[in-house]
């Protein structure tokens, strides 16, 4: 038996991780689910939407998942999800995207991960005001951040099989910033033997850079020459947002947000408040969240199982949800996952 915090989130948030829950315990492991709510419902009672008890539980259990938290624009507090990441040190948010046969996409055969520095960059959270006639949001780059990042995107490529490591960057124009950033990238991967081909790398496992906007460019025209990205803050949250287009949208991407004490999984996408409560939600990406989940903390075959499962539901394309152009609901489709699961 695990004990495991869940954040339900709020928006699509309960209704996901509800099936993402139904679909764990059918794979055969055992979970006491710790819950306890962050966001918006909590504000008034503690003054913040990230009350102490949310970051006990999960420093408690080491393993959360959680469902998205709404954070209004513009206003008001901190986002939950910046603040969890910062507090945790959870410092590499691993975002793999990859096709699904049957889920329908201009795309073939993605297979790309983006590794994204979570606590820095210009999530820093340093801002102000400067009277009424500008706004400054202080842009932070360390060498032990990127160093870290960077050690871990070489390791996430070797242990996954993957050829190519790209640092992603805007060096030509944050010198300082972005261009430490990009020496810390190629001295790390050289120190870890993922050399540039220029530098004798074989094909097998190389390194390469490429400027941010022509990345996204790239991304677009040949995605599957990609396999995994390092990158600054910003350019992760973009790009893996472009990078779920390429493989059905939002619905489908999953993440895990990995610290040295502590990793908390959870969906790419938002709290998606025009759909919440009506049970049509795609809950694919916390239940490859959760996939994530059950490989960190070693339950291999029912992460498999799962992933099996998925793979078949999509094949049919019988029922899938309206995101991907069917017609089944959130709790449909979690069924037949289920009933998948339960036929291995
Ligand atoms: P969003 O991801 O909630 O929605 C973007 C679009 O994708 C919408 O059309 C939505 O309906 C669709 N979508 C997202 N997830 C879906 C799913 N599982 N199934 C079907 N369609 C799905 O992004 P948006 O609208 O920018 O943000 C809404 C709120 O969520 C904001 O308050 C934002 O701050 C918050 N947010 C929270 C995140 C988190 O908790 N990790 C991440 C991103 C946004």
């Amino acid at each position: 038996m695990y004990n495991i915090t869940l954040i339900p989130g709020d928006g699509i948030g309960p209704e996901v991780t509800k099936a993402m829950k139904q679909v764990v315990k059918a794979s055969g492991v055992d979970i006491n689910w710790e819950e306890v709510i962050a966001g918006e419902a909590v504000i008034e009672e503690y003054s913040t939407p990230l009350p102490d008890y949310v970051l006990d539980s999960v420093r408690k259990n080491k393993v959360a998942i959680k469902g998205p938290v709404t954070t209004p624009v513009g206003k008001g507090f901190r986002s939950v999800n910046v603040a969890l990441r910062k507090e945790l040190n959870l410092y590499a948010n691993v975002r793999p995207v990859k096709t699904f046969k049957g889920v329908k996409s201009r795309y073939d055969n993605i297979d790309l991960t983006i590794v994204r520095e979570n606590t820095e960059g210009l999530y820093a959270g340093i801002e102000h005001k400067v009277g009424d006639y500008a706004g400054e949001t202080i842009k932070i780059i360390t060498r032990p951040a990127s160093e870290r990042i960077v050690e871990f995107a070489c390791r996430y490529t070797r242990e996954n099989g993957y050829k190519r490591l790209t640092g992603v960057h805007k060096a030509n124009i944050m010198k300082i910033s972005d261009g430490l950033f990009l020496d810390v990238f190629n001295q790390v991967a050289k120190d870890n033997g993922i050399l540039r081909k220029a530098d004798g790398a074989s094909c097998d496992l190389y390194s390469d850079d490429v400027i941010v906007d022509a990345a996204a460019m790239n991304l677009v025209i040949r995605p599957e020459e990609f396999d995994v990205m390092v990158m600054p803050n910003l350019y992760g949250d973009i790009l893996s947002d472009l990078a779920s287009g390429l493989v059905g949208g939002l619905g489908m991407i999953p993440s895990a947000n990995i610290g040295d004490d502590c990793a908390v999984f959870e969906a790419v996408h938002g709290s998606a408040p025009e759909i919440a409560g009506k049970n049509i939600a795609n809950p694919t990406a916390i239940i490859q969240s959760a996939v994530m989940m059950l490989r960190h903390i070693g339950e291999m075959e029912s992460a498999d199982k799962i992933e099996k499962s998925l793979k078949e539901v999509f094949a049919e394309g019988k029922l899938v949800t309206a995101d991907l152009g069917g017609n089944a609901s959130t709790s449909e489709f979690a069924d037949e996952l289920c009933r998948k699961i339960s036929a291995l």
